[in-house]
């Protein structure tokens, strides 16, 4: 399938920090039983993943600025132009051997984020989408479902790791949500979760406390797949905030009805 000259850059940028991510895992695997687990190798095959993707970045577009996880901001003399880069996002699952995780790269013009990719190098799942052209799975077209009824839909989120975010509120969230969808799924990476929203897997998700990384490839391809993303506000401050709602335009109207409401409830009981 034709892509424009940058997904292309983005997609092979992505296979190559897959492949290392892959091969790694592998290794991540044989650590589980060792005493000293696969932590520092994991960290390692993580910073070597962003180095792999920053390489192949530069190599093409040497004038662009680059945020990533591991090496922060990496100031480009093109100021119009910013790389966003998760290089292995679900870090947890990674190191538990559990096959889901990703590579994810975003491109953003002039503030707003126009392309983005993220690849699942366990299965070899590819998402793409640029703005105006479409979301691709594998290069299959993908559009967000279809559902409008609350009580059939599956819907992605976070938990907050204990002694982090807002515990309260973020349990009267998920209540709200348990009481009104057909289900709520955990899976652990950000970027795959939006990649599912887009390809309609997931009717909708939301999370909050997360990182410009987790959230801007995904902003792309649920748009171009049709579907709508904000923050909880409704707004368009995601990558400040580090929250997103995403969905149908049905189920991210309601999401965030619930949420609204969920953490007006918790702000009163706290008062
Ligand atoms: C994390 C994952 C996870 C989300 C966390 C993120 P990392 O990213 O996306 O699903 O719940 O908040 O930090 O640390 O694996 O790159
Ligand atoms: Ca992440
Ligand atoms: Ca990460």
């Amino acid at each position: 399938m034709l892509h424009s000259a940058v997904l292309n850059v983005m997609i092979k940028a992505v296979h190559r920090a897959g492949r290392s991510l892959k091969r790694d895992l592998g290794e991540v695997e044989h650590l589980q039983v060792s005493v000293k687990g696969p932590a520092n190798f994991v960290t390692a095959a993580d910073r070597r993943a962003e180095e792999i993707v920053y390489e192949e970045l530069a190599k093409a577009r040497p004038d662009y600025g680059f945020l990533g996880e591991e090496g922060g901001v990496r100031e480009g003399s093109d100021k119009t132009h910013r790389w966003i880069v998760d290089p292995l996002d679900g870090t947890t699952n990674f190191l538990h051997g559990i096959p889901h995780f990703a590579v994810s790269i975003a491109l953003e013009r002039n503030g707003a984020v126009v392309a983005g990719v993220t690849y699942n190098p366990a299965n070899d799942e590819l998402f793409v989408a640029e703005r105006g052209k479409g979301a691709f799975l594998n290069d299959q077209r993908i559009r967000v479902a279809a559902r409008r009824k609350l009580g059939e839909a599956i819907v992605g989120c976070g938990l907050p790791h204990y002694g982090r975010g807002d515990l309260k509120a973020s349990r009267k969230e998920i209540g709200a949500a348990q009481e009104n969808f057909a289900g709520l799924r955990r899976y652990g990476a950000a970027t795959l979760d939006l990649a599912w929203v887009a390809a309609g897997r997931l009717d909708a998700y939301w999370e909050r406390d997360l990182s410009p990384w987790d959230i801007a490839a995904g902003v792309v391809l649920v748009r171009e797949a049709g579907g709508f993303v904000s923050d909880i506000d409704g707004g368009d401050a995601f990558l400040t905030k580090g929250q997103v709602v995403a969905g149908n335009e049905t189920m991210h109207r309601e999401l965030t009805r619930l949420l609204r409401e969920a953490s007006r409830e918790a702000t009163t009981a706290q008062a």
